[in-house]
């Protein structure tokens, strides 16, 4: 027998979506790509010439998603190539090797090179765009923390997710929140779901600032922002998200926020190791 449910799935259309991967050559593009439709990690480097192109079917809520992915190659050599295929993207994979820094680094280059190929910045706006830290499994050579990633994304309204192609680490939780991010957009008329917005009053003087009521010096990660050693994940990350709205640069304008929230960051991954 139909349920209901099935006949609602059947009567909204399938939204079709394009959506490109970009960052520099070797951060692990393809990787990831292949490691969420195929569930399989190839360890030998097979450079993208050009552009690689698939089509998957995704389920978002009540919603069939055809999801075209062109999987752009980073060597600079391709740029001919690749500049044809920016427009009429709704969704942007930015990968960065936490072990490289200059492919974190090289990540405003290709908004740049983006921004050029669509036009303007208001064409950007209607884009989700999520920030990959992929190799996170080659824990001896990272050198791009969390808290410098996250900051880099979250205050460009980006979304962020720790990765690994390898180990399949974060792959699909960062497909379903981007596939869904970009339905949100889809049904609110082609404009980008707002980053939360929380007003956080700051007065120069008005007693402890933000950054001098939480020091991001605290010798035990996590004991400086009130969650006790021994909390659970879901205490951790309440306790995280209150501190990272209060601390953030985009809305503390106190000197050191920018340090006491890359701080908070590193408490929460560590205090979330522990717990696991
Ligand atoms: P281009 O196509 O040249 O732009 O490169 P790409 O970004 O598509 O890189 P690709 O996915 O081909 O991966 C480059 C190399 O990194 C390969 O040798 C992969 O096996 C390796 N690699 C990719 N992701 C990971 C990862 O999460 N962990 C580890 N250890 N290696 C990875
Ligand atoms: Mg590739």
């Amino acid at each position: 027998m139909e349920t209901n449910v099935t006949k609602r799935r059947d009567n909204k259309k399938a939204l079709r979506v394009k959506v490109i991967s970009l960052g520099d050559a070797e951060v692990g593009k393809s990787c990831i790509i292949k490691r969420y439709c195929e569930k399989r990690f190839v360890p030998k480097y097979l450079a993208t010439i050009g552009i690689d192109y698939g089509v998957t079917k995704v389920q978002v809520r009540d919603r069939e998603i055809k999801v075209n992915i062109f999987d752009m190659a980073g060597h600079p050599f391709f740029y001919e190539v690749r500049n044809e295929f920016y427009k009429d993207s709704q969704g942007v994979v930015l990968v960065y090797d936490v072990g490289a820094r200059d492919s974190f680094q090289a990540l405003d280059g290709w908004l740049g090179e983006m921004k050029q190929e669509m036009g303007s910045q208001a064409n950007m706006d209607t884009i989700v765009f999520i920030v990959c830290a992929n190799k996170v499994d080659l824990t001896k050579r990272r050198v791009v923390d969390e808290g410098e990633g996250r900051l880099w994304a979250e205050s460009r309204g980006f979304h962020y997710f720790e990765t690994s192609a390898q180990s399949g680490e974060g792959v699909s939780d960062m497909f379903q929140a981007f596939f869904s991010a970009i339905t949100d957009m889809c049904e609110n008329g082609g404009r980008r779901p707002a980053v939360p917005e929380v007003s956080v009053g700051f007065t120069q003087g008005a007693g402890r600032t933000p950054v001098e009521a939480h020091p991001p010096t605290a010798r035990t990660p996590g004991t400086c922002w009130g969650s006790k050693p021994g909390a659970r994940a879901e205490e951790v990350n309440k306790a995280y998200r209150k501190l990272a709205v209060l601390l953030h640069p985009d809305k503390c304008v106190a000197p050191g926020s920018e340090d006491a929230f890359k701080a908070v960051v590193n408490a929460r991954t560590s205090l979330l190791k522990n717990i696991k």
